[in-house]
């Protein structure tokens, strides 16, 4: 069944209410999510208790149409802030990064002193390749240096120091702290107890905005453009926190339609499909067939099943490979669809698929470690020499 087809941008004559209300219809909800944590279906911070939904940092409150048309009227400088979700920025503050990334593409050597005498501290409390390396080649590349530790038991959390304490401590140590935690939560609980910026790289099943910031650039590069776009977004859905941020931020951009394709214990969390219903230009339909809707998509957000956050071993290893995208699979697809994964991969994609000219996942690596470098400049406020902001530029065009 084409259920895509009955929803979403495909169905012109139909309101963005009705397309929503047509999409949850053919979304099945029963035993969705039952054995998903409770912040799936509620607050992801709801462990925090005390913290307020949503954070002070972000300037969104919960289910407020987020399209840019009505982004807040006062934006709050880049240099010092530290970046939980990409609620954090405004839409022209995100704007600026990608093309600030591309101007460090293409100036390498003339940004390469940029952030001489600042230093990062990566603190991983979660395995980590990518996210810690580039985010260390970052500061790197910018002619900074990089302290940290990956992996909890090296630090004093073994002896029971607190998140709060440890960030109170770093923050003497350095002008910027990236962080990657198992609880969700934990980036915000940082960003309040330090008094340098903060970036969070990844709590738990909630957020990872560096991806996103990774995905933005390649969708720009690929399509020269983030809106308009059909997105469908494959695999754990419930516990894949770069699903969220994207979905979150592309929300703000506008004009996007989700094909959100899942098993039913992997769906996704209702604060993040909440989110598109409170944005009239974007839409959603919930799948479980890969293959039916493949031809409709712009785009194929293939992720991992998040084998660590499951409860239950059994579960993990009878829903690890529902997905696995092939030759076969792409063969249905259109022939400038970009296949995007946030990576590591396990099964979930061919290796065969790695020469298809549609695969952009190696391309996301390299973005995410551009955007890296124009977000940590950004956020201790280091000037890249020669370069002229987007809307200077804009002005003289
Ligand atoms: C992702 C993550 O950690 O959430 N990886 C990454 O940062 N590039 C995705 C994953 O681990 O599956």
């Amino acid at each position: 069944m084409r259920v895509f087809r009955a929803c979403g941008v495909a169905c012109g004559g139909m309101g963005a209410r009705a397309r929503r209300r047509a999409s949850r219809r053919h979304g099945d909800d029963s035993g969705a999510n039952t054995r998903a944590p409770p912040w799936v279906s509620g607050s992801p911070y709801s462990w925090l208790g005390h913290f307020e939904w949503p954070p002070s940092t972000t300037s969104c409150m919960k289910g407020e149409p987020l399209s840019s048309e009505l982004e807040p009227a006062i934006e709050t400088p880049m240099v010092g802030k530290s970046v939980i979700t990409l609620d954090d920025l405004s839409i022209r503050q995100i704007r600026e990064l990608l093309h600030k990334a591309q101007y460090i593409d293409s100036h390498r050597k003339e940004v390469a002193h940029t952030c001489e005498g600042r230093v990062l501290a990566t603190l991983f409390y979660e395995p980590s390749t990518r996210t810690r390396l580039s985010f260390e080649t970052a500061m790197l590349r910018l002619g900074g240096k990089v302290i940290g530790f990956a992996g909890a038991q090296l630090a004093s959390v073994t002896k029971g120091e607190t998140i709060a304490d440890t960030l109170k401590t770093v923050s003497n140590y350095v002008d910027v702290v990236a962080i990657r935690h198992p609880k969700e939560g934990a980036a915000l609980v940082a960003s309040r107890a330090a008094s340098v910026p903060v970036i969070n790289a990844g709590d738990g099943g909630h957020m990872h905005p560096t991806q996103t910031l990774a995905d933005l650039a390649t969708l720009q590069s690929r399509f020269g453009r983030v809106t308009n776009l059909t997105v469908g977004l494959c695999g754990d859905l419930t516990f894949g926190r770069t699903v969220h941020s994207l979905i979150e931020t592309l929300c703000r951009f506008g004009n996007v339609n989700f094909v959100l394709i899942s098993p039913d214990e992997l769906k996704t969390p209702r604060y993040v499909l909440d989110r598109i219903d409170a944005t009239p230009s974007c839409s959603y339909t919930e799948v479980k067939d890969l293959v039916s809707v493949i031809g409709d998509l712009d785009v194929l957000y293939m992720t991992r099943v998040q084998k660590e956050r499951f409860f239950n071993e059994d579960d993990y290893l009878r829903l690890r490979d529902t997905y696995i995208l092939d030759e076969a699979k792409m063969a249905k697809a259109k022939p400038d669809m970009a296949v995007l994964h946030p990576l590591p991969r396990v099964n979930e994609i061919a290796v065969e698929v790695d020469d298809d000219p549609r695969a952009a996942y190696f391309e996301q690596v390299k973005n995410g470690m551009l955007m890296r470098m124009a977000l940590e400049s950004s956020v201790v406020g280091d000037e890249l020499p020669g370069y002229e902001p987007l809307e200077a530029k804009e002005v003289q065009a």
